[in-house]
């Protein structure tokens, strides 16, 4: 069932909200398959390029997004090429197949189009996550053939 998903937003993740982007959860089955939202949490504490979000229906937290985005790691240095990629992404398991994934992915590549004129997207799944591989075949991204040493395949958006 499609819901209005217009009011998709992203926020700053806070003392106000931790807890609650914490206690967002995938489906059993999709958890051995990606990182917590509290691991995901924790390396952003320790990486500097990490991004994060928290994903808002209206109101109420649906899921979680964090970019690696090294221009955060060296802002200092001039004319840095950007580079960057979806490094976690999840949408709690009450809120997925309707829409919200879709239109918060929607979201973050206007977000990387205007803010650094990214020609592609890259992102990383493991073959095994047939949910996040048919996800993002939908959306228009593709598998570049590479992986990492941890068996992530590689997937891209071309943006131009
Ligand atoms: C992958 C994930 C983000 C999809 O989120 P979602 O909100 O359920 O996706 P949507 O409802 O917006 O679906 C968007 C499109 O993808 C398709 N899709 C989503 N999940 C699918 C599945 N399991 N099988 C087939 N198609 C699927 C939908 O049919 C939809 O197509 P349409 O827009 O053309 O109708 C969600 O399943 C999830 O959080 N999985 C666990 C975390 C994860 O694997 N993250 C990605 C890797 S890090």
């Amino acid at each position: 069932m499609k819901k209005n998903c217009e009011n998709i937003t992203f926020r700053r993740i806070t003392r106000h909200n931790y807890r609650q982007i914490i206690n967002l959860k995938v489906k059993p089955y999709q958890k051995y398959l990606i990182a917590s939202n509290a691991v995901s949490m924790a390396d952003a504490y320790f990486y500097k390029e990490a991004w994060m979000r928290a994903v808002y229906s209206a109101e109420t937290p649906v899921g979680f997004v964090m970019l690696a985005d090294n221009s955060l790691k060296f802002k200092f240095i001039k004319h840095f090429k950007p580079r960057l990629y979806i490094w976690r992404f999840m949408i709690a398991d009450n809120y997925q197949n309707q829409g919200f994934g879709r239109k918060a992915m929607e979201l973050i590549i206007q977000h990387v189009k205007s803010k650094f004129g990214a020609d592609e997207l890259i992102t990383y799944t493991l073959p095994q996550n047939k949910d996040a591989l048919e996800f993002y075949r939908n959306l228009g991204f593709k598998p570049t053939g590479r992986k990492l040493a941890i068996g992530d395949l590689e997937l891209q958006l071309k943006l131009k």
